[in-house]
């Protein structure tokens, strides 16, 4: 999947543009003519193509119709072309840029166009989300343990994925959620075990501490922990050795301990070992309900629309959706968001999402509408009735045309 095709012939100028955008931080793709770049279009409908409009075998203004089906179209002319950009942009190109491309100029733009992806795999345009960044930045760095606080969904796990990248470690990330293990099994499975330790311990088994070595070790709801157990994960902490179940001798390792919660802070002290509290939270990461960042909703949208849309050709989202997903308030946060992109993507046909693709739930059909509000709904469906004919909907509703456009320019 990429987020940028480049079509140019110019293999040299095709390079730099690739360079310079892939060090940003972009998925790019480079093709050299016009028939690989129908083709890579369709198949992973790139939210943005960079046409060239003088290639080998096309020209680039017959491409743009069926490119501007997946993707939104940037044009690139040399100076002294520009009427060649004004018919372009006739024909369905977004925007254009004149030879010789300014790069950096060109980065902001579509710096501004994407969700901003701070962090591969992590989006968010949000101060919270930005501020959420800049301390798994810091908490990447060293030893120390890290605690992440936020209410189910909201991404826990996610940023201690993005913190494991930024570390540059070599050993594995191993994600333990501590209340899916019985409670039997549990020791066992995170420290190891000798081969007879228990009946049952046929062979030598390391434990998922151990399988963390060098990497990072992610424990989720840390809450749900034995008593008995947070005090041995204590002294793995603090000693950096750990003795498999049935053995006496201690053995070293090393990782980064992240732990996380949907707890608030004061339960969270009550559930836990005082001791391990004190030993996990030097470093806390609090990630905000997603209604609190409504910022994030739309661009994570997008997100998902292009990983469960593409292949159907969806691409987009219509504004009354949008509006629909900016009012809602996300009790499941962002995974909520992401299922319920994927359930639309599903129901829906067409390049884009409708209020009517999403569950109703969302859509709050339930919701008390308030007098106006209701007004300009039945306005709204009397106007459709009418085919968009103002005159039409006015005699029907009994009112005059300059009232009829008063009352839709309100609210
Ligand atoms: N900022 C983000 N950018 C992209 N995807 C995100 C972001 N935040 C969350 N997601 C996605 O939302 C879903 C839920 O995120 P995640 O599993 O990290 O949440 P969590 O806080 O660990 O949830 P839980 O409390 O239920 O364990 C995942 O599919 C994840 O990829
Ligand atoms: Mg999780």
């Amino acid at each position: 999947m990429s987020d940028i095709l480049i079509v140019e012939d110019d293999l040299n100028f095709a390079k730099a543009l690739e360079d310079y955008l892939s060090a940003r931080g972009f998925e790019v793709k480079v093709v050299l003519n016009g028939k690989k770049a129908l083709e890579v279009a369709r198949s992973e409908t790139p939210e943005i193509v960079l046409l060239d409009l003088f290639l080998p075998d096309y020209s680039g203004l017959d491409l743009i119709p069926e490119l501007s089906l997946t993707s939104s179209v940037v044009v690139i002319t040399g100076a002294g072309e520009v009427r060649l950009a004004v018919e372009a942009m006739r024909r369905g190109a977004y925007d254009f840029l004149v030879k010789p491309v300014d790069l950096e100029a060109l980065a902001l733009k579509l710096e501004r166009f994407f969700p901003v992806r701070v962090v591969h795999g992590l989006i968010g345009n949000s101060p919270a989300m930005r501020r959420v960044v800049e301390e798994a930045k810091l908490a990447s760095r060293g030893r120390a343990s890290v605690l992440i606080l936020g209410e189910t969904g909201v991404g826990k796990e996610e940023v201690a994925r993005a913190i494991y990248r930024l570390s540059g470690r070599r050993g594995k990330f191993v994600a333990v959620n501590a209340s899916a293990l019985p409670e039997p099994l549990f020791e066992s499975e995170l420290f190891g075990h000798r081969r007879g330790a228990f009946t049952g311990a046929t062979y030598d088994k390391k434990g998922l501490l151990e399988e963390a070595q060098g990497g990072v070790f992610y424990l989720d709801e840390i809450t749900e922990m034995p008593l008995h157990l947070q005090a041995k994960l204590l002294r793995v902490l603090e000693t950096r050795t750990l003795r498999r179940l049935g053995e006496t001798r201690d053995r070293e390792v090393e990782f980064k301990f992240i732990a996380s919660s949907n707890l608030k802070m004061e339960e969270l002290k009550e559930r836990l070992r005082e001791d391990l509290f004190y030993r996990i939270s030097t470093f806390i990461i609090e990630i905000p309900p997603l209604r609190e960042r409504k910022e994030d909703i739309i661009p994570l949208a997008k997100h998902f629309i292009r990983e469960f849309g593409r292949e159907k050709g969806i691409f987009g989202i219509s504004p009354p959706a949008e509006e629909i997903l900016l009012k809602y308030s996300w009790p499941g946060n962002v995974r909520e968001l992401r299922n319920e992109i994927e359930r639309a993507c599903l129901v829906a046909s067409g390049r884009q999402l409708e209020p009517s693709h999403f569950s109703e739930r969302i859509r709050g059909e339930h919701r008390i509408l308030t007098l106006e509000e209701m007004e300009r709904e039945y306005i709204k469906k009397v106007l459709q009735i009418c085919g968009g004919n103002k005159s039409r909907a006015a005699k029907l509703l009994g009112i005059s045309r300059p009232t009829l456009r008063k009352k839709l320019s309100e609210g």
